[in-house]
């Protein structure tokens, strides 16, 4: 486990997209996964730009993103879908074939299965949700879940409610990659910013490993960073 403490946002970005661009230069047919979120976009901002600048391909690169809404059409502009294509996709030269979503692979073992198939996460990126929660999977969610169907907490629903103009449009279903899919990648950085994540930082940082806080089994993982900022920790 690693802990970078970065001075802001900026810095967590930048050093994010360094750690994420030098995995792609070392290994040209990495498989990333990914999030999507407020957190990531400035990473997702600086590899783009990094493309226009130096060419770096994706065209080997697979991509498997964490969660994607149900009841929303891919093309909304709130889809995941959307994000990942507004902020990355239709950025870089990847291949939209070697993107996946698990709202293609809802069948138990499906997403797992396909993953597997590409040879398994080399890098996930990954955000917090406040009530510690990494990719949809909410507290007491099972440390060995995999990929599947979540109904949404109140406090996420809240969330992201600041995305939609229209209350009654907030997605309440999801399809998430499980903990234990998480689990299986072979390195992970978490992201957090900002005053807004300090407690479910504070609580990953210093409160035990439990299903109460999904993020916490990450200290279980063996090759984990925790990429935050100073307004994380500053009380
Ligand atoms: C998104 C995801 C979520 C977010 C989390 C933080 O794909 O899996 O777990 O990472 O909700 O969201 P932001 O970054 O918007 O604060």
């Amino acid at each position: 486990m690693q802990i970078f403490v970065e001075k802001d946002y900026n810095a967590v970005s930048e050093k994010a997209s360094e750690i994420i661009l030098n995995c792609i230069r070392e290994n040209p047919r990495i498989v990333l996964g990914l999030a999507t979120g407020s957190t990531p976009e400035k990473t997702y901002k600086l590899i783009a730009q990094n493309y226009k600048k130096n060419k770096l391909s994706f065209k080997e690169v697979k991509t498997f993103n964490l969660d994607e809404y149900l009841g929303l059409e891919n093309s909304h502009k709130q889809s995941y879908h959307s994000f990942m294509k507004k902020n990355l996709f239709n950025k870089i030269d990847i291949n939209i074939k070697n993107t996946f979503f698990p709202t293609e692979f809802i069948s138990p073992g499906k997403y797992e299965q396909q993953i597997k198939d590409n040879g398994g996460i080399d890098l996930q990126i990954l955000g917090i949700g406040r009530n510690g929660h990494i990719g949809f999977n909410e507290p007491y969610s099972s440390f060995k879940s995999k990929t599947r169907k979540v109904s949404l907490t109140k406090t996420t629903i809240k969330d992201n409610s600041r995305f939609f103009t229209n209350r009654k449009e907030v997605p309440v279903m999801a399809v998430t990659m499980g903990i234990n899919t998480i689990m299986q990648a072979k390195k992970i950085i978490l992201l957090a910013s900002g005053k807004n994540k300090q407690k479910a930082v504070l609580n990953l940082i210093t409160n035990k490993i439990s299903n109460k806080n999904p993020a916490s089994i990450l200290w279980t993982h063996k090759n984990v960073i925790f990429l935050i900022d100073k307004a994380c920790i500053k009380k």
